[in-house]
């Protein structure tokens, strides 16, 4: 019997052919809703391999299948799944990493851009047949060129979103876990503390993973603590937001105006108090979406998957650890 392969979205068929060829591989088929948690868990019984996207809670539950050696997440974050469970139970977290490092820091760089320029809001103005005609400060935003960008979370998105920031002639401080000397050294990007960073940008940009240390780091507090005429940039994880904080600092001009692309429970309703919110860009969490990378992303799920079902390395495991 071929070894069982589950996939928790609709993918095209032509990226998933190297493991149709090779195992007994099923998709959830509706192309716009996402697989229901029952379905997961029973598939997840039989499978020796899940493909999994970062909406799918990946929890003890879902990882006690038997047969379950591998899971393999369409995403660079896997915050998703429980990995202390999945390591404890020998199995392999996957992620893709590197392959949308560039494809996301031009979307966290259009959100910035858009959020200072007003690009949406200029959009809906103009389709809305609001435009009378020229004025001196009509839709008026903030310069980018020459500004303060702070970047929060400098892995390698990090980096890429800095290296464009150098283009725009911009200051780059940065804060992270490790220092980045290659950073510091080839684009004069300065470490900072986090409360010295807040303080000093004119960009906040979060691109922190969520982990425990994270989760609720910017609070109403550290948005009191911006400069008034701040844009807070989110294209990593919601949940480090508090988001009625936020609300609160748009609302009551502590900071100028934010773009998101991540929220702290997704999908967000049209009701969502921030979208009422003239000084809000919001996207929904499309940091990776182009075409390109979303194929190459989903072709290094199958990779992964592929190796570990025929004994190979996978190439991008998140637990090690597993494999000594
Ligand atoms: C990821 O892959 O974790 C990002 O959120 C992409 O959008």
């Amino acid at each position: 019997m071929k070894p069982y392969v589950y996939i928790t979205r609709k993918l095209p068929e032509e990226t998933i052919k190297d493991l149709t060829e090779l195992f007994d591989v099923k998709m959830w088929d509706h192309e716009d809703i996402p697989a229901p948690r029952e379905v997961i868990l029973k598939e997840a019984q039989k499978a020796s391999a899940l493909i999994t996207m970062l909406s799918d809670k990946v929890d003890e539950e879902v990882l006690s299948g038997e047969s379950l050696k591998v899971v393999a997440n369409l995403a660079v974050g896997f915050d998703n799944i429980d990995l202390e469970a999945a390591t404890k139970r020998g199995m392999i977290v996957t992620n893709t990493p590197d392959v949308l490092t560039e494809t996301t820091a031009d979307l966290t760089f259009s959100l910035l851009m858009a959020s200072a320029r007003r690009i949406v809001e200029a959009a809906e103005y103009i389709k809305a047949g609001k435009w009378g005609g020229w004025s001196p400060y009509l839709l008026a935003g903030h310069d980018v060129y020459g500004k303060t960008i702070g970047i929060v979370g400098m892995g390698k998105i990090g980096e890429a979103v800095a290296r464009r920031s150098k283009g725009f002639g911009m200051e780059i401080l940065y804060h992270n876990r490790s220092r980045k000397h290659d950073a510091e050294k080839e684009l004069g990007a300065v470490y900072s503390s986090f409360e010295n960073l807040v303080a000093k940008s004119d960009f906040v940009v979060s691109l922190a993973p969520l982990t425990p240390e994270t989760r609720n780091l910017f609070t109403a507090d550290v948005f009191a603590k911006m400069k008034k005429s701040a844009i807070f940039i989110n294209a990593g994880r919601g949940p480090v937001v508090d988001e009625q904080a936020l609300y609160d600092a748009l609302k009551n001009g502590e900071i100028a105006a934010a773009g998101l692309d991540v929220f702290e429970k997704e999908p967000i309703s049209a009701d969502h108090p921030l979208l009422e919110l003239p000084n809000v860009t919001a996207i929904p969490h499309i940091g990776s979406a182009s075409t390109e990378t979303r194929t190459t992303m989903i072709k290094l799920c199958g990779a992964n998957v592929k190796a570990v079902l025929t004994g190979d390395s996978p190439m991008t495991i998140v637990n090690k650890e597993v494999l000594q």
